[in-house]
């Protein structure tokens, strides 16, 4: 988006106000998207940008949204885990695709997404 006027600028200011609320947020559950360096030459930012926009999309206020580095499962990243509680799911070969559909599956839903399931941790 180009900055043409003051109310541009805004615009921005507050949708990057938004996504930082969503990053920091106390919430029910955490999306870790791995972003070491196998992670982002395999489309881990594609896979982060698509999460945080289908969260702002939905609207949803109750998860908070980090990243974290390599956790040496090169072969399978783009990776990233839903933690709820005590239970950790890893989710691998990740596309903005599959991104949004754990994010109407698992978040919104409850359910995880079996199939690209890489690793559970309770
Ligand atoms: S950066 Fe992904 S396994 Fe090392």
């Amino acid at each position: 988006m180009k900055i043409r006027s003051l109310e541009d600028l805004k615009k921005i200011k507050e949708e990057a106000q938004k996504r930082i609320a969503v990053r920091e947020g106390h919430a029910e559950y955490k999306v870790v998207v791995c972003m070491g360096t196998c992670g982002i030459a395999s489309g881990a930012r594609q896979v982060m940008a698509a999460i945080l926009d289908e969260i702002s999309k939905r609207g949803l206020g109750n998860v908070a949204v980090s990243q974290a580095g390599c956790v040496g499962l090169c072969d399978r990243e783009p990776l990233a885990s839903v933690e709820k509680g005590s239970e950790k799911v890893f989710y691998g070969d990740l596309n903005p695709e599959k991104a949004r559909q754990i994010v109407a599956t698992h978040l919104v839903n409850g359910q995880i997404q079996g199939e690209w399931v890489v690793h559970v941790e309770r």
